[in-house]
């Protein structure tokens, strides 16, 4: 039965990243409206009136891998919609007594709609007065039932314990709604709108060309998985990148990893960088290019081994560390949907050379219902 629902493939985990382009065009497709050459967004689903669109403040919250869909958020919502907006752990948000008002919107991800301390986060804000949005992929999760508003990622369903294709139409969503906002409140001309859909629409082909490319993951993946120590380092969007990376690398292929921001390198990290250490830096963020490279430099300098993940044709980093993987150019807040791709295959592909089962890892749940 199992294998059968794999689709030939040897594990859940490598066909749900095989799937990212069809999930991310479920998600986006039928929500985009072209007339006239002009693109817009409608969401089915829910529908933003006024007093959602000028909220002052939103909050975003959630566990694991979508806590890092969250803080994809803040900065989206940041740059394109220009809403302040805080990101916190579902754990931590329940128990610190946090300030809510009643004009917050709070943002609540969760591939499941059940994992326990996000269902308790969310209900203290609604508590509190605020009005709650989720973004789920469960139809009639306990989550999708108890919220004002909300958004599907239309990934199917995820069957490996490592999230992939939940993760990147959690962030499909997340960009749809920052963009959505930012034109209703008339922050972005009908041409730029326009320009950010087109954008997103080319999003799953580059995707799918990261993944027809797999090998050389996979190959880099086979002279890489037996490191002690795995560093990723990023800044602003790469950051969150980072983030998920490390979780992936550590969840299905026990491999202690950490993400940090690049600017803290100096502040901690670089302290246990030696010749036994691996450390992929994500390249996506062009203005932030010289200073990237100089922390790469830093790494391997100390004699670590030095992975970078960067747009077609960018060659500045090739003369300063070991390894480049070259991924489709997207403009830079975009980046995301595609450069966790290869840190996706990365884990899985260490996790197999480790003779460990990526579907089903020690210690680790689908869905956590119990704090
Ligand atoms: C567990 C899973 C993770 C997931 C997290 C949050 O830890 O193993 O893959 O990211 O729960 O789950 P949720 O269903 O709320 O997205």
């Amino acid at each position: 039965m199992e294998s059968a629902e794999k689709g030939g493939y040897p594990h859940f985990m490598l066909k749900e990243i095989d799937e990212q382009p069809k999930a991310l065009t479920d998600t986006l497709r039928p929500r985009i409206k072209i007339n006239n050459n002009k693109s817009s967004i409608d969401f089915d689903d829910i529908k933003l009136d006024k007093s959602w669109v000028r909220s002052k403040r939103i909050v975003i919250t959630a566990c694991g891998t979508a806590y890092h869909a969250a803080v994809i958020g803040k900065y989206a919502f940041e740059h394109f919609a220009r809403i302040h907006t805080e990101v916190d752990i579902a754990s931590e948000y329940r128990y610190r007594n946090p300030i809510c008002d009643k004009d917050d919107i709070f943002i609540v991800i969760s591939q499941s709609g059940e994992t326990a301390d996000t269902l308790a986060a969310m209900r203290l804000a609604k508590k509190n007065g605020a009005r709650i949005l989720a973004i789920t992929n469960t139809v009639g999760s306990t989550l999708s039932r108890e919220a004002d508003l909300v958004l599907y990622t239309r990934a199917g369903p995820e069957i490996a314990v490592a999230s992939t294709k939940a993760f990147t139409t959690q962030m499909m969503c997340i960009y749809l709604l920052a963009i959505q906002f930012a034109y209703l409140r008339s922050l972005i001309t009908e041409d730029v709108y326009t320009q950010y859909i087109n954008d997103l629409l080319l999003i799953p082909d580059d995707v799918q060309k990261v993944l027809d490319e797999k090998e050389v993951v996979q190959k880099f993946a086979a002279g890489n998985f037996n490191k002690t120590k795995v560093f990723y380092m990023g800044r602003l969007f790469d950051y969150a990148v980072s983030m998920e990376s490390a979780l992936k690398l550590k969840e299905i292929s026990y491999t202690h990893s950490e993400a940090f921001a690049a600017g803290e390198l100096k502040h901690g990290t670089i302290a246990l960088v030696d010749d036994t250490t691996l450390v992929v830096a994500f390249a996506a963020q062009q203005k932030l290019f010289d200073k990237i490279a100089s922390n790469i430099r830093e790494v391997t300098s100390r004699g670590a081994a030095a992975l970078v993940i960067t747009y077609n044709g960018v060659t500045r980093f090739d003369d300063i560390c070991s390894e480049v993987i070259h991924v489709p150019q997207t403009p830079d807040v975009f980046s995301p949907l595609v450069s966790i791709v290869p840190a996706q295959l990365f884990a899985y592909y260490c996790s197999i050379q480790r003779g460990i089962d990526p579907d089903k890892p020690r210690n680790l749940a689908k869905s956590v219902t119990v704090e």
